[in-house]
C-alpha cells in the first residue's frame, strides 16, 4: 500500500484522560457501528476496534495494521448475557472464570456462533472474548452494539501500544479515530485460555496466572508450542512480535555477570560505531557505562516492569538505538508472561553472561 494513501485520513483525537466523556464514547460507537476503526484504551494495551459483526469493518482492521488475515482477532463485549450471542460451549466453568476476571485482563475461547463472520475469526471455527476492565472501553462497546473486535493497536510487529501517543506514532491518517485514555494500567496483553478443550490451556501467558486460573476452576495447562513459538494454538503468536528496530538480545545469569557482559557489549557496540542500549531494572541501571539505559521499574516490582516495558522499546527506536541488551526479569512476579514478550522482541535471542552462548542462534547471532 502507498504511504501517501494511507496518510490520507483526518484521524480524530477524542480525549479521555480525566475521565468518560459521554459524547465521545457516543461518537467512538458511531464511528464503529458505521464500520470505521477506533483506537481505544483498555487495561492492557490499547486495542484497534473495528464492529466484529462487519466482515468488511474487520476486514479494514488487517489493511491498518498489516496484519495476516488468519490471525484471529479478540471480540470485546461489555456484558455477560452478549457473550451467549456469539460463543458456544459456555459451561459453568466459564460463568466461574467471568465472576472472577471479568471485566479483567483474561481473554477466553469457545466455539463460535455463527453471528461472529469468518473474517474476524480468521477462519476458525472458535472465537476469543473478553471483557476490557477499562471505563472508557465500556462506555464505547455499550455505544458501538456491544461486539468489538480489537486487536493492539499498534502496525504489525511493533510494540503493543501503551499510550495513545503510540498508537499515533503507528497509525495517525490511518484510522478514523484515537481516543486517549492515559497511559494503560497492566502495559502486557491479556492472558488467554482456550476453554474449547477437556483440560482448559492457555495459549498466551498474561496478567492472570496459571495458579490464579487453577484457584477459580482446577487443572489448567500451558500450550508448550508457545514457548518455542513454532506452532503455538493461539495463530498470532507465531508472528515475530512486539518487537523494536534495533537488534535485541536477552542477557541472563547471575546479576553481576549480567552487568559486566553488558557492559563489555556496550564497549565493543561504542567501538563499532553501533549506539547499544539496556533495558535495566532500578536495582542495576546505574551500574552500565554508555549507552542509552532505560529503566522499567524494580526487578521485584513486576507490575512496573510490564507497564514500562513496550513504551521502553519504542524509546530505543526514538533514540536511534541499534542494538539492546535486556536483563532478564523470569524472577520477578508475572515474570512468565514479561519473559514471553520480552523473548519474542528479542526473536527469541538469549545469552548466558557467564559462558557467551547464543542459544538458537550462532554466537554473536545479530541479523
Ligand atoms: O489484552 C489484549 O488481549 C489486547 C487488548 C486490545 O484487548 N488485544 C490483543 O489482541 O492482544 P491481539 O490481536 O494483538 O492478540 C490476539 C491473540 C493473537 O495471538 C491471536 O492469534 C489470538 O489472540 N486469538 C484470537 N482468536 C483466537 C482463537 N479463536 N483461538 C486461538 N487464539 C486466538
Ligand atoms: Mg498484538
Amino acid at each position: 500500500m502507498c504511504l501517501e494513501k494511507r496518510m490520507e485520513k483526518k484521524t480524530i483525537k477524542i480525549d479521555m484522560t480525566k475521565g468518560v466523556d459521554a459524547a465521545g464514547a457516543r461518537l467512538a460507537g458511531q464511528i464503529l457501528s458505521s464500520g470505521g476503526l477506533v483506537a481505544f484504551p483498555t487495561e492492557t494495551v490499547y486495542g484497534l476496534g473495528a464492529n466484529a459483526l462487519d466482515a468488511g469493518a474487520a476486514r479494514k482492521i488487517y489493511q491498518a495494521k498489516g496484519r495476516p488475515s488468519d490471525n484471529p482477532l479478540i471480540v470485546h463485549i461489555a456484558r455477560w448475557e452478549d457473550l451467549l450471542q456469539i460463543a458456544s460451549g459456555v459451561t459453568e466453568r466459564a460463568r466461574l472464570l467471568a465472576e472472577a476476571f471479568w471485566p479483567g485482563p483474561l481473554t477466553m475461547v469457545f466455539q463460535k456462533r455463527a453471528l461472529v463472520p469468518p473474517e474476524t475469526t480468521g477462519g476458525l471455527g472458535t472465537v476469543a472474548v473478553r471483557m476490557p476492565d477499562h471505563p472508557a472501553a465500556l462506555a464505547i462497546l455499550r455505544e458501538a452494539g456491544g461486539f468489538v473486535a480489537a486487536p493492539s493497536a499498534n502496525r504489525s510487529g511493533r510494540p503493543s501500544p501503551t499510550t495513545a501517543a503510540h498508537v499515533a506514532q503507528d497509525l495517525d491518517g490511518v484510522i478514523d479515530c484515537i481516543v486517549d485514555g492515559g497511559e494503560v494500567g497492566i502495559g502486557i496483553e491479556s492472558t488467554i485460555l482456550d476453554l474449547t478443550q477437556e483440560v482448559p490451556e492457555i495459549l498466551r501467558p498474561g496478567f492472570v496466572s496459571r495458579p490464579m486460573l487453577e484457584a477459580v476452576i482446577g487443572e489448567v495447562q500451558e500450550d508448550a508450542g508457545a514457548a518455542d513459538a513454532k506452532r503455538p494454538r493461539a495463530p498470532g503468536m507465531k508472528y515475530r512480535h512486539y518487537a523494536p528496530n534495533a537488534e535485541m538480545v536477552v542477557v541472563q545469569g547471575a546479576q553481576g555477570d549480567v552487568v559486566a557482559y553488558i557492559n563489555r557489549q556496550i564497549r565493543a557496540c561504542l567501538r563499532e560505531g553501533i549506539l547499544p542500549g539496556v533495558l535495566a531494572a532500578e536495582e542495576t541501571k546505574d551500574r552500565y557505562a554508555g549507552g542509552v539505559v532505560l529503566c522499567v521499574g524494580k526487578r521485584s516490582e513486576g507490575r512496573s516492569v510490564a507497564r514500562h516495558l513496550y513504551g521502553a522499546l519504542r524509546e530505543f527506536d526514538a533514540r536511534g538505538v541499534g542494538r539492546i541488551f535486556s536483563e532478564s526479569f523470569d524472577a520477578s512476579p508475572y515474570g512468565q508472561a514479561i519473559m514471553n514478550r520480552l523473548l519474542k522482541a528479542a526473536g527469541h535471542r538469549v545469552v548466558e553472561s557467564c559462558r557467551e552462548v547464543v542459544f538458537g542462534q550462532p554466537v554473536g547471532g545479530f541479523r
